[in-house]
């Protein structure tokens, strides 16, 4: 089958991006701390982004004839990254880097969808996916910025 790899990678994006804006929501929902007033709209937007995202990789996926999970249930049973029960004793900061290891777990899905099209020659999804990387190391160093750490460097200041 062509692209058949291509297609499995799709289909994980699916159902991490629709569980990663479940995360944000919970985020914009639980915050509490300082720069509220910023961060809590900001969420709006990292969600749209995600939204976006989640429907062009959905719609890619039906254009190559396959089928993208579109189900509660099957998200949450593929879906690579955790979540857990909305509570009010996370700090801003925590809630920051839960939002950092999500992105960068994108980032690393991402960058397997770019070898995988590669390799099975879906250029078109290839682009796709380096766009969208790129998208989210811009939010990477951002949220790491505002934590006073390096892009990739959880420690440095
Ligand atoms: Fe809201």
């Amino acid at each position: 089958m062509k692209f058949e790899k291509t297609k499995e990678t799709l289909n994980q994006l699916v159902a991490d991006l629709s569980q990663f804006a479940a995360v944000i929501h919970q985020t914009h929902w639980y915050m509490r701390g300082p720069e509220f007033l910023t961060l809590h709209p900001m969420m709006d937007d990292y969600m749209d982004e995600i939204n976006d995202q989640l429907d062009e990789i959905a719609e890619r996926l039906v254009a190559l004839d396959g089928s993208p999970y579109s189900t509660l249930q099957e998200f949450a049973d593929h879906t690579g990254i955790k979540d857990e029960v909305g509570t009010w004793d996370r700090s801003m900061s925590e809630r920051l880097e839960t939002l950092v290891s999500g992105y960068r777990y994108l980032a690393d899905l991402y960058q397997k969808g770019i070898e995988i099209s590669g390799e099975e020659g879906d250029d078109s999804t290839q682009d796709i996916f380096i766009a969208y990387k790129r998208d989210i190391e811009k939010n990477i160093w951002m949220i790491q910025a505002e934590l006073g750490h390096a892009p990739n460097n959880d420690s440095e200041n």
